[in-house]
C-alpha cells in the first residue's frame, strides 16, 4: 500500500470517543490506500518541525466545559505559530453538535470560537456529536451535564448511555480528507 508519510492525525480525548472517531477516519483513509496512525496528544505535542511537514494535519478534539481539551489548545497554539503551516482539518467532538445546525464551523460555538481565537483558516472544519454516558462521570460532572441536557432538551435519566456520533458523516469527512491529500508516493 502506498504510504502518505506527510499526513498526520491527532486526537485529544478523555472518555475515548474522539479516539474512536480518529480511528474510524484512519480506517476510511485506509480504504483510499492512505495509511495514517492516529496519535494521542496526551502523549505529547509534536515538535514544530514535525508539524510543519506537508499537510493535511488533522485534529480530532473533545470539548469539556466549553473548551477543547488543553492539549488540543496547546497543539493549535503550536500550529498557529508555524510560519508556513500545512493545511488543517479541525474536528470538534461535543454534545451540542447533536443538534441540527450545530455541527458546522459557523453553527457550533466551540468550533467557531476556537477558529477565531487561534486565527485559523482550516481547509475543513466540522463538529461531530460525541457520546453521553452518565454512569462513567463523577458526581459533579454528572450534575452539570444533566443540567445542560435539561436546558437543551437532552436525556436527564442518570442511567443514560447514548452515542450520538453520526458514523456515516465521519466516513464522509474521511473521504473529504482523502481528497485533500497529495497523491501518494510509492
Ligand atoms: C465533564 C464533561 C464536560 C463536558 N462539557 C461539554 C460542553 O461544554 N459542551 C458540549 O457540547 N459537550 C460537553 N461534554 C460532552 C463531551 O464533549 C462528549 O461526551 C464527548 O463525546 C467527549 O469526548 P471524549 O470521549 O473524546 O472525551 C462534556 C463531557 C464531560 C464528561
Amino acid at each position: 500500500m502506498p504510504k502518505v508519510r506527510d499526513m498526520q492525525l491527532f486526537y485529544a480525548t478523555r472518555d475515548g470517543q474522539s479516539r474512536r472517531i480518529a480511528e474510524r477516519i484512519a480506517a476510511g483513509l485506509a480504504r483510499r490506500n492512505l495509511t495514517v496512525q492516529p496519535q494521542n496528544l496526551a502523549d505529547g505535542i509534536p515538535a514544530p518541525r514535525t508539524l510543519a511537514e506537508e499537510g493535511p494535519v488533522v485534529l480530532v478534539a473533545a470539548v469539556r466545559y466549553g473548551r477543547h481539551l488543553k492539549e488540543a489548545e496547546r497543539f493549535l497554539t503550536a500550529y498557529g505559530a508555524l510560519s508556513a503551516p500545512p493545511s488543517l482539518v479541525l474536528l470538534s467532538v461535543n454534545l451540542t453538535a447533536r443538534k441540527p445546525g450545530k455541527d458546522t464551523a459557523s453553527g457550533n460555538a466551540y468550533l467557531r470560537k476556537t477558529i477565531n481565537r487561534h486565527a485559523l483558516r482550516p481547509a475543513l472544519a466540522a463538529a461531530i456529536a460525541g457520546r453521553l454516558e452518565y454512569p462513567r462521570y463523577g458526581w459533579l460532572d454528572r450534575q452539570v451535564i444533566r443540567f445542560i441536557m435539561m436546558l437543551t432538551g437532552g436525556p436527564t435519566d442518570l442511567r443514560t448511555c447514548v452515542e450520538y456520533t453520526p458514523w456515516d458523516k465521519v466516513d464522509e469527512v474521511a473521504m473529504r480528507i482523502a481528497d485533500l491529500c497529495p497523491p501518494p508516493t510509492s
